[in-house]
């Protein structure tokens, strides 16, 4: 089909915006620097593929940040384990778990993923949030593929 396009000229540091492509919702996060370093930071042996070794995503996601701009996240909005919603947490807080470095909270039965959609260990969720084929058009253009 059409590519489909998202501009998120108007998307602020710390936000995400929903965007519909082919019938799937997908998140745009615009990643902080103070975002990126907690992402950065988190113990390697708290994720359950730190790497994204798992082959479900574009190999430019194949990083710690999964995106092709440090910056900027692009996400399936779809939880791996049966398919919620999960729900953007961007802030440390305790209320999710202990030392959560923010990223997305799965409510149905209490997935969590970091900033770049890498899944925690110890979770029902069993691989990272997908990230779909995408590219960029100029500065503000996402195009997804
Ligand atoms: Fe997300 Fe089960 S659907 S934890």
């Amino acid at each position: 089909g059409a590519p489909v396009r998202a501009d998120i000229s108007k998307l602020e540091a710390g936000q995400r915006m929903t965007v519909e492509w082919r019938g799937r919702p997908i998140w745009v996060i615009n990643r902080t620097p103070e975002m990126i370093e907690r992402t950065l930071g988190i113990e390697p042996e708290l994720l359950a593929d730190p790497d994204s070794s798992v082959p479900q995503q574009p190999a430019y996601a194949d990083s710690e940040l999964r995106s092709i701009r440090p910056e900027i996240g692009v996400l399936i909005g779809i939880c791996t384990h049966l398919g919620c919603s999960p729900l953007y947490r961007p802030e440390p807080e305790a209320a999710v778990t202990d030392n959560w470095p923010g990223g997305f909270f799965c409510p149905c039965h209490g997935s969590y993923f970091d900033l770049a959609g890498r899944v925690f260990v110890n979770v029902p969720a069993p691989t990272n949030l997908e990230v779909p084929p995408y590219r960029f058009e100029g500065d503000d253009i996402i195009v997804g593929e």
